[in-house]
C-alpha cells in the first residue's frame, strides 16, 4: 500500500476504466486512498480490476473500495446510474469525477472511415458532455452543502495534445478533442467559482489499446514510436491526475499537458 494517502476519504468515478489510462487512474487513485466506481462497457474486465483493487488496497470505510458500474458512457441513464451507485454504495456523494472514456480514429477528414464518425463523436463528445454536466452539477451541489474551502471537488477531463495542435494525421479524432478541450475550459469558468476544480489533462502519445481501436497503420505507428521513444505509459498520466487532485481545495492546477520528452509534435 502507498505511503502517500493524499486522497483518503475521496470517492472517484472513472469512465473508460477497463483499459489503458482509465485502468491506471483507478489503480493510482485507490493507492492514494480513494474509493473508485469503475465504468466501461466490458464488465468482466472491470470486475477483474475491482477484485485487484479490493484485495490490494483494503476496504474503504468498511465497504469494498471498488465497485463496477458498467455500460455505455454516452448513454444518459448509464451516466446517471454510475453517479447514483457511488452515492448509494458509499453513502456519500462522489467528489472526484474522471471523464476519460474515449476512442481514436485513424485518418483525416479526407481519409478516415465515415462509418466510424458517429460512434466516435457520440463517445468522445456527447458522452464527455453528459458527464461534465451531470457530474459537474452534483459537485456544485456537494460544494454548496459544505464549508468552503475545506474540501476539494474535482472534475478531471481527458483532452489531448491533438485537441490543441492540429494534426492532419488524425484530424477527425482531433476535432472531438478540440471540442472537449473547449467544454472543459468553459465548465471551469462556470463552476470554478462555485468551488469545483475542472482540470483538462492533455496527453501526448500514450501506449494503450487506443492505437488498435483507432485502426492505426502498425508500420507507420511503430516508426513514430521509435522516433519518440520512450512514449508515455498510462501510469504517467495517472500520476499527474493524482498530483492535481491532491492539492489543497483552494489551489487549482487548471490544466496539465503531458508528453514523452522526445515528442516534439503534436
Ligand atoms: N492513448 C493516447 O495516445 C491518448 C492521447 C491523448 C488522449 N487520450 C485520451 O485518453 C482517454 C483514454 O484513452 P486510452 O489511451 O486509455 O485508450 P484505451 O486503452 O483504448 O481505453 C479506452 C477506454 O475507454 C472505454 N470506452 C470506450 N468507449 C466507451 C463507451 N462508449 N462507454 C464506456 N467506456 C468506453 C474502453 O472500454 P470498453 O471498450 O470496455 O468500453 C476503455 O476502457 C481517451 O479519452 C483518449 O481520447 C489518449
Amino acid at each position: 500500500m502507498s505511503e502517500n494517502r493524499s486522497l483518503e476519504g475521496r470517492i472517484a468515478v472513472i469512465t473508460g476504466a477497463s483499459a489503458g489510462i482509465g485502468h491506471a487512474i483507478a489503480h493510482h487513485l485507490a493507492s492514494l486512498g480513494a474509493a473508485v466506481v469503475l465504468n466501461a462497457r466490458r464488465e468482466s474486465k472491470l470486475q477483474t480490476l475491482s477484485d485487484e483493487i479490493n484485495s490490494q488496497y483494503g476496504q474503504f470505510e468498511g465497504k469494498p473500495r471498488a465497485i463496477v458500474a458498467a455500460g455505455d458512457a454516452a448513454d444518459e441513464s448509464v451516466v446517471e446510474s454510475m453517479l447514483q451507485s457511488a452515492a448509494e454504495h458509499f453513502r456519500a456523494e462522489p467528489d472526484l469525477i474522471v471523464v476519460n472514456a474515449g476512442r481514436g480514429l485513424n485518418g483525416s477528414v479526407m481519409t478516415s472511415d465515415i462509418g466510424e464518425w458517429e460512434e466516435m463523436v457520440r463517445t468522445n463528445l456527447i458522452g464527455a458532455a453528459l458527464l461534465i454536466r451531470k457530474g459537474g452539477l452534483r459537485l456544485v451541489a456537494l460544494q454548496e452543502s459544505r464549508e468552503w474551502p475545506t474540501k476539494a471537488a474535482d472534475l478531471v477531463v481527458l483532452g489531448s495534445t491533438v485537441g490543441r495542435h492540429i494534426s492532419p494525421f488524425s484530424s477527425m479524432y482531433g476535432s472531438t478533442k478540440f471540442a472537449v478541450n473547449s467544454l472543459a475550459e468553459a465548465a471551469r469558468r462556470e463552476i470554478g467559482p462555485k468551488g469545483v476544480r475542472v482540470t483538462l489533462i492533455e496527453p501526448g502519445i500514450v501506449r494503450s489499446e487506443f492505437q488498435e481501436v483507432a485502426g492505426y497503420d502498425e508500420a507507420k505507428f511503430s516508426e513514430l514510436m521509435d522516433k519518440y521513444s520512450p512514449v508515455l505509459e498510462p501510469e504517467d498520466i495517472a500520476r499527474g491526475i493524482g498530483f492535481v487532485c491532491s492539492q489543497p481545495a483552494g489551489v487549482h492546477f487548471c490544466g496539465l499537458m503531458i508528453r514523452g520528452t522526445r515528442q516534439d509534435y503534436p
